[in-house]
C-alpha cells in the first residue's frame, strides 16, 4: 500500500512537472531572449551603478526584489547614452514587462511559497542593496529570473 502510493505520487509528480515545463519554457523563453540581448548591448558600461538585489534576500523578498529590479532598470534606460539607446530602451522595457507579470502573479499565496516580509527584520528597501556595475546587475538579476521562472508558479496560471 505504502509502495503503490510513494509511486503513484511519483507518477502524478513526474507527469506535472513534464507539463509544467513546457508552459514555462514557452513563458520564459522570450524573456530570457531579450534579457541575453540587453546583457550583450550594454556589456561595456561598466560606469553605470544600480543597486543590486542579491542571494537569499532576493528569494525570500521577491516582492521587493521585483520592483527593485524594474526601478533600476528604468535608471539604466536613463543613464544609457551609447549608440544604441533605442535598442537599450526597447529591450529594457521588455524585461520591465516580463518583472511586471511576475509581480501581478505574485499577488497568489501560492506564489514561490514565499509571502513577504519574512525576514526578521523585514525586507529591504532598494537603496539598501550595494550599488554594483550594470554588470553584476544583470548577472543577479539573471539568477533572479531564473529563480523565477524555474521555481515559482508564474507562466502556469496563464
Ligand atoms: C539595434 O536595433 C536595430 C533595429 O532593430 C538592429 O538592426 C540592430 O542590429 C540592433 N543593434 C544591436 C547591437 O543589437
Amino acid at each position: 500500500m505504502r509502495l503503490w502510493f510513494s509511486v503513484s505520487v511519483s507518477v502524478y509528480l513526474v507527469m506535472g512537472l513534464v507539463s509544467a515545463k513546457v508552459k514555462k519554457n514557452d513563458c520564459a523563453k522570450e524573456c530570457f531572449g531579450v534579457f541575453f540581448k540587453l546583457q550583450e548591448i550594454v556589456r561595456t558600461e561598466e560606469d553605470i551603478r544600480l543597486y543590486t538585489p542579491h542571494g537569499q534576500t532576493a528569494k525570500v523578498c521577491p516582492q521587493k526584489t521585483t520592483v527593485c529590479f524594474a526601478a533600476e532598470l528604468h535608471v539604466l534606460i536613463f543613464e544609457y547614452d551609447g549608440i544604441w539607446k533605442e535598442n537599450v530602451t526597447e529591450l529594457a522595457a521588455s524585461v520591465i514587462e516580463c518583472l511586471e507579470h511576475f509581480l501581478h502573479n505574485l499577488r497568489m499565496p501560492s506564489a514561490c511559497g514565499h509571502t513577504e516580509p519574512s525576514l526578521p527584520t523585514g525586507c529591504p528597501m532598494c537603496e539598501q542593496f550595494h550599488e554594483e556595475s550594470v554588470l553584476l546587475f544583470l548577472e543577479h538579476l539573471k539568477k533572479f529570473l531564473q529563480f523565477i521562472y524555474y521555481c515559482c508558479n508564474i507562466c502556469l496560471s496563464e
